[in-house]
């Protein structure tokens, strides 16, 4: 998955993509929308709620399929069954293109969300298996560890900036462990999440450059002196019976530090502004602990973050509208959880809700593996925070900023509590 705010800051950026209404486009379904900032602080009627924007442009009663003409001109699915439509189909909407405008998207190559079927099942197969629930599971000690160190270095002061201070922290020291790489190495792992965070356009090549160069001479290094990590297991894999190459595995060490970065580190940062302006919430989730794991899943659905591309193979017809060859659909995830069809009151935080499977993970063939990693590092993180911190509250509300695009989290969070 690419951060939005890696690709591209402004409405300018956006603007200078625009393109031309096609003859294909209904004039009811053009909108003027930039999905990298709509919903986020540079976005001057939602800014504060990625989440809520997508919710009241869903509910305008305009058509299910929109199109813009912004960052190249793509189409919008907006309900929960168009969106499963577009996933479900891989060999007709393909995820070659990973963001837009497509002359940006063009230049992730992450394997193995790029690739379409069947070469997409090759690598996905070598991947699963490295992230199984039993790898997880191993992984609990440490990730408790983790998080209690981390609030050791806060929980004295009494207040924090969560972003900096935890959720940015925490899913890199896990991917560090996931990789083994030297402890002293720590602190340039740390600034690099920095550089991945990036704000312009130009630092899209310096961010995957920056992986590159972490990851690159471990490569080369666990091929002579393979470990217990997993890069040294990712080398034993046979794609289609042949070894894999050092350019494949990089691909895939890529995509695994982008994609289980910012969404973990954003979701966290959603979860707990929301727990920190309710504190009714925290309460209820305080008194249950051993529940706190299984209610993660609708603290998921609701605070859903992440929004994909997916490219028409073929000419086709959605919602009743023409569709061309390589026409780009838009899949804001959120709009699934939040159709009422599907979960009534959806804005709700609702523990009794009766579970209906969502997509903050995705669903169909690229449905996130990391999915188990995820959620066990949001709820082993909520369960040391809310056992440890007292209640606690924003601190500084006019500081906190809120990101939009196809990864949305917030990038300031000052929390304080007595
Ligand atoms: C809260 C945390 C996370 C969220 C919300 C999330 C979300 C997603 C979503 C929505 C997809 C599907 C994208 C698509 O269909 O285009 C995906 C795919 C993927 N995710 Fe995650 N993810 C999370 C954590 C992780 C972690 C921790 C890892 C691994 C370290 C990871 C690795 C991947 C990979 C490799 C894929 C591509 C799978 C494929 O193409 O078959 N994710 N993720």
């Amino acid at each position: 998955m690419i951060s939005s705010w890696a690709v591209m800051d402004s409405y300018s950026e956006a603007t200078r993509y625009r393109v031309p209404v096609p003859d294909h486009v209904q004039a009811d379904a053009i909108i003027e929308l930039d999905y990298h900032t709509f919903g986020g602080d540079l976005d001057p009627e939602f800014a504060g709620d990625h989440q809520i924007a997508w919710k009241a442009l869903q509910d305008d009663g305009g058509p299910d399929l929109r199109w813009t003409p912004l960052n190249g001109g793509h189409w919008i699915a907006m309900r929960a069954p168009l969106i499963g439509e577009v996933l479900d189909q891989p060999e007709l909407f393909s995820s070659r293109i990973l963001a837009l405008p497509k002359e940006v998207g063009a230049m992730y190559r992450f394997i193995p969300l790029s690739l379409d079927p069947p070469e997409h099942g090759l690598f996905r197969a070598l991947l699963v298996p490295l992230l199984s629930a039993k790898v997880v599971h191993d992984k609990e000690e440490h990730i408790k560890a983790l998080a209690n160190a981390l609030i050791d270095g806060v929980i004295e002061q009494g207040h924090c900036d969560y972003v900096a201070e935890f959720a940015n922290i925490l899913p890199i020291s896990i991917f560090h462990q996931l990789v083994d790489f030297p402890a002293e190495e720590r602190e340039r792992l740390r600034k690099m999440a920095y550089v991945a965070n990036a704000a312009s356009a130009g630092s899209v090549a310096a961010m995957l450059k920056s992986i590159g160069d972490f990851v690159a001479p471990l490569i080369v290094e666990r091929r002579q002196h393979p470990g217990e990590d997993l890069i040294s297991a990712l080398l034993k894999g046979e794609p289609g019976g042949r070894p894999i190459t050092d350019e494949e595995a990089l691909h895939i060490c890529q995509q695994l530090f982008i994609g289980g970065f910012h969404t973990t580190a954003g979701s966290l940062g959603l979860i707990t502004l929301h727990l920190a302006k309710n504190p009714d919430l925290q309460r209820e989730l305080r008194s249950r602990p051993d529940r706190i794991k299984s209610r993660v899943n609708e603290l998921m659905r609701r605070f859903s973050l992440v929004g994909i591309p997916r490219t028409a193979i073929r000419a086709c017809t959605l919602a009743g509208q023409e569709i061309r060859e390589g026409d780009a659909v838009y899949l804001p995830l959120v709009l699934f959880n939040f159709d009422e069809q599907l979960y009534p009151s959806p804005l709700d935080v609702n523990f009794e809700r009766r579970s209906v499977p969502h997509v903050s993970f995705g669903r169909g063939i690229h449905k996130c593996p990391g999915q188990a990693l995820g959620m066990t590092e949001i709820a082993l993180a909520l369960e040391a925070w809310l056992a440890r911190i007292p209640e606690f509250r924003l601190d500084d509300a006019a500081r906190i900023r809120i990101k939009g695009g196809s990864v949305g989290g917030v990038e300031n969070l000052q929390l304080r509590w007595d």
